[in-house]
């Protein structure tokens, strides 16, 4: 019986060890090739499976998740390592154009799920290791812009294989790979409207080892440019072999053959040696400034507004005290508390002032 428990509580033990080195050995490597384009879906089912079992767990297949992923040791991804996910449901994707000049070190990146409902995290690593392509770059690149199409739509492996199927069908390459994907938002695109199913856009770029096709470079004829400069849909015959698909803004195609590209030299200033040449001390003039008059500026601005107000102050004052008239008269018919109320010349003037402002007011004497 002892031996039964004992033999049940190694079983137990061993298999809490094996889960935990199970779970940290959560290492994935990939090996994507410089120059090409790298996608890497995180999936949502992947991960919830990670999470520990949660009691009262519920409806765990609808569970909110979102990712975390960053390069070991840092805040934030390589810069050429991108990262999308559109909504908690749905599988984040981490995507980018690895250069010649990543290849060599492995790079780990730290992926880290939440899960949204019952606050359990998981974590992966993710560890690329970029190989060197041993073919040159891809010479000829195009850059198409594709209408109706989000980026993480087009990441997906059958839509960017359908793509591709498409541009292999009229350009005929021996080798075609796609070098980088951009959605039109970061190139000034904006956010469409929530109608109609309206897509933001997306740049794909595509590499191949023979020249362009006749019908890529319809684009350039005249009769096209003219109806590009128009806002018209340019005529490209080949544009039915994506249309079902994929909608693309033939006016936007950039085809580049890097072998004609002209390497631009950019001439930097020379730095210096980051010490100003010797002027010697600074001398400052000797003689001070011949000061500047302000008798004029003073009578304008001061003196002569207020030699107005004075004289205005005089008149006004002779025509109150000493031009009134019926002061008397009006004193014998009126009693003493009112004459400082009503009737005086003066407030009368006042008032109809006040009148005068005030008529568009509701309260005004108008009204009264
Ligand atoms: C891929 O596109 C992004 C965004 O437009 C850009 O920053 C990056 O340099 C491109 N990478 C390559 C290898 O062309």
């Amino acid at each position: 019986m002892k031996c039964a428990m004992f033999t049940a509580g190694v079983a137990v033990w061993l298999g809490t060890v094996v889960t935990i080195l199970s779970r940290s050995h959560g290492d994935r490597n990939v090996y994507p090739s410089a120059g090409v384009l790298f996608v890497h879906v995180l999936e949502r089912e992947y991960f919830k499976g990670e999470f520990p079992p949660y009691p009262k767990s519920g409806d765990a297949s609808n569970d909110p998740i979102t990712f975390n992923t960053n390069l070991m040791g840092y805040p934030d991804r390589p810069g050429w390592l991108r990262y999308i996910q559109r909504t908690p449901h749905s599988d984040g994707v981490l995507y980018g154009s690895p250069t010649a000049e990543h290849v060599g070190k492995p790079t780990v990146i730290e992926i880290t799920a939440y899960n949204r409902r019952t606050f359990e995290t998981a974590r992966h690593n993710l560890v690329i290791n970029i190989m060197a392509t041993e073919e040159f770059p891809l010479p000829y690149q195009a850059e198409f812009y594709i209408k109706n199409m989000n980026v993480e739509e087009m990441l997906a492996s059958e839509v960017l294989g359908d793509f591709l199927g498409a541009v292999k069908n009229v350009w005929q390459p021996e080798r075609l790979n796609a070098i980088n994907i951009t959605s039109a938002l970061d190139r000034g695109g904006r956010v469409p409207l929530p109608i109609n199913n309206l897509k933001e856009g997306v740049y794909v770029m595509v590499g191949a080892d023979v020249p362009f096709s006749s019908c890529l470079r319809e684009v350039e004829s005249p009769h096209n440019q003219l109806r590009c400069s128009q806002e018209m849909e340019p005529v490209i015959s080949c544009d039915k072999k994506f249309r079902a698909q994929f909608h693309i803004d033939w006016c936007k195609i950039s085809l580049v053959d890097i072998n004609k590209v002209v390497p631009v030299y950019i001439t930097r200033p020379d730095p210096g040696t980051g010490i100003l040449p010797e002027f010697g001390e600074y001398n400052p003039p000797s003689e001070s400034l011949k000061s500047r008059d302000y008798f004029s500026d003073f009578l304008i601005t001061l003196a002569v507004p207020s030699a107005v107000a004075l004289v205005l102050f005089f008149i006004l004052g002779y025509t109150m005290c000493c031009r009134r008239e019926g002061v008397e008269k009006r004193n014998m018919q009126t009693p003493d508390f009112a004459i400082y109320v009503v009737n005086d010349s003066f407030l009368i003037t006042i008032h109809m002032f006040i009148c005068v402002l005030t008529s568009i007011h509701p309260m005004g004497c108008s009204k009264k």
